[in-house]
């Protein structure tokens, strides 16, 4: 059988915003998305439990569903199990994981002298973000905070209302991102209240997320492995761990109304 397909996977739906990133720049790309919705989140999960969730996933997208490349749509599993996953695999599969496309767009940036992050609570514990800013440009200030009310709060529905507002506001105003000129937006959710950060700095602070810059990345590795498609092969597939009416719905609105969650165990 053919290696035709992209694997993405995430711990729940936020990766959705990366795969639909994915579709739109590459649009003859098949995709397999698999959301661990049956161990949600991560954010707050040790990172031996993360490393062993991944690598079953990895497993299942490499050996059961063929793909030719994997995508960690997921800070925290790119923060704690990227390493883990790219050793095992070393040689076999390009395996793509959100923050280095990052990182790379800030170092690049010769405007940038302090930079802020959100994410979860594991992905700030776990000092990667930290860690690659520091050994790539010392000179940049990087201020971190734990986000951990964000992801309930956006999977619940309130994203651009007053609650939402007040939550955003509250972390924001954190004295530690007084005077940043950039922002990681450090989680896959996030995505979908970045409008609402942007307003909260009156667009004086650049945001960064792993959408399209991390689809421009997926482009560049495939061009370079000779694995890109010409023709879509086949349609999108989106699998998850467990599926409930709100998962459904949540899923449609971070990717589109045709999208239609399938259960399987792995
Ligand atoms: N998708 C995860 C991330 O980007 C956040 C959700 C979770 O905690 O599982 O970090």
């Amino acid at each position: 059988m053919n290696k035709e397909t992209i694997g993405i996977f995430d711990s729940g739906i936020g990766g959705l915003t990366v795969a639909n990133a994915i579709s739109r720049l590459l649009p003859n790309e098949a995709l397999i998305y698999f959301g661990d919705t049956a161990h949600l989140p991560y954010g707050d999960k040790s990172e031996s439990l993360i490393k062993t969730f991944s690598l079953n996933i990895a497993n299942f997208l490499i050996e059961k569903q063929n793909c030719k490349a994997i995508v960690i749509a997921c800070n925290t599993a790119s923060a704690v199990a990227y390493e883990h996953l790219r050793d095992k695999h070393k040689g076999n599969i390009p395996i793509i994981n959100v923050i280095d496309p990052i990182i790379e767009a800030i170092v690049k940036d010769e405007t940038i002298k302090k930079v802020g992050l959100i994410a979860t609570q594991t992905t700030i514990n776990s000092g990667v973000y930290q860690e690659k800013i520091k050994r790539r440009k010392p000179e940049v200030d990087i201020s971190v905070l734990a986000t951990p009310l964000l992801v309930p709060m956006i999977e619940e529905g309130f994203a651009h209302d007053n609650i939402s507002h007040a939550v955003i506001e509250n972390y924001l105003q954190n004295p530690e991102f007084k005077n940043i000129d950039a922002l990681i937006l450090g989680c896959t959710h996030y995505i979908l209240i970045k409008d609402e950060i942007n307003d909260y700095f009156k667009a004086k602070v650049k945001l960064f997320d792993s959408t399209d810059i991390l689809a421009e990345k997926l482009k560049g590795i495939l061009e370079n492995e000779n694995l890109l498609s010409t023709t879509k092969k086949q349609e999108d597939k989106f699998y998850a761990s467990d599926i409930t009416k709100d998962f459904q719905k949540s899923a449609r609105r971070f990717y589109g109304n045709s999208l239609e969650l399938k259960p399987i165990t792995i």
